[in-house]
């Protein structure tokens, strides 16, 4: 495959894997493109011109030659001067691809993050809520992010003449997909099931073994699950942390999340929400994996390094 092949297969695996739906998608794109047609030359010199292509921000071609013909890569969860030294070395490794991202894709990370409206609203907040709740969180992230040094790794990567690309929410929004057709034909009694049907996923198993197993971060394993919700796979990074109360009153019991803060936790007990953490760099791979046997079927060689658990499967969607 050509680099730019495998990165435009990635966008092309998120938007029909996006919680909104290939035509939402699609329509976002066209408005973005509107609006750059309107805008005069100065306002296009800072317009990120990716934008009118590719619907994720998080997720970017950093460098490399997109002609370039890739047969091995590396693929990590993070892949920073260590690994690209690393693949440096090795001398036979092609491109780096990473799930989280670096760059302009960290940067504008909370570009990502209204989609997380989309999720709640299917699980029954009222849009408004959401995208009010959101809204809030949104500023926030944008502003936690903007004192941070992006561009370390890729600098690095130029440096080593190492193509390198991130791929961040088009395999959040994989693993989202993944787990949605599995709990969503389940009828959970407890949230000890919940756990239990996770761990069912090679991953999840790896991942406890090596310390990191799924846990519960609110509520107890013998608490009846309710309606489970997959509000906190995809979508940038941890939502607002005052939704619970309006997932409860949307008739939420049990959210599956990757992570969560402390500051979460606490307003999800408020809210008598119970909380499965599924793992974060366990998910990751999960969805990082379905993405990697897509191009390993079409004869790239996959090095995992930087945190990814490898699991080869046939895609289950
Ligand atoms: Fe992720
Ligand atoms: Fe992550």
């Amino acid at each position: 495959m050509k680099l730019k092949e495998i990165y435009n297969l990635s966008i092309q695996m998120g938007i029909d894997a996006d919680p909104r739906g290939r035509a939402a998608v699609e329509k976002g794109l066209q408005n973005v493109r509107a609006k750059y047609e309107k805008m005069d030359e100065k306002e296009k010199e800072y317009f990120d011109r990716e934008t009118l292509i590719n619907p994720y921000s998080d997720t970017r071609l950093h460098f490399g030659d997109p002609e370039l013909e890739i047969k091995k890569i590396f693929a990590g969860i993070d892949i920073d001067g260590d690994e690209l030294l690393l693949a440096k070395h090795l001398g036979d490794i092609d491109a780096c691809v990473a799930h989280h991202p670096r760059g302009i894709a960290l940067a504008k990370l909370h570009d990502v993050m209204p989609l997380q409206a989309d999720v709640l609203n299917q699980y029954g907040v009222p849009i408004n809520v959401a995208e009010a709740l959101l809204h809030t969180r949104i500023s926030e992230v944008g502003r936690g992010l903007s004192a941070s040094n992006h561009y370390r790794a890729l600098d690095i990567a130029r440096l080593l003449q190492m193509p390198y690309m991130c791929t961040h929410t088009v395999t959040d929004s994989l693993v989202f997909q993944f787990l949605k057709q599995r709990v969503e034909g389940e009828r959970f009694g407890t949230v000890g099931e919940v756990l239990d049907a996770l761990l069912e996923i090679p991953e999840y198993r790896e991942s406890k073994k090596r310390g990191m197993g799924p846990e519960i971060f609110s509520g107890k394993r013998e608490n009846r699950a309710g309606r489970v919700a997959l509000t906190e796979i995809t979508g940038g990074t941890d939502g607002a942390h005052d939704i619970y109360e309006k997932l409860a009153q949307a008739g939420v019991g049990t959210v599956i999340a990757m992570h969560q803060s402390e500051k979460h936790v606490k307003f999800a007990e408020k809210a008598h929400v119970n909380v499965v953490i599924a793992g974060h760099m366990s998910s990751d791979s999960v969805g990082m994996n379905l993405f990697l046997d897509t191009i390993e079927e079409k004869g790239v060689e996959i090095v995992p390094c930087g945190g990814l658990l490898r699991v080869v499967r046939t895609r289950a969607f």
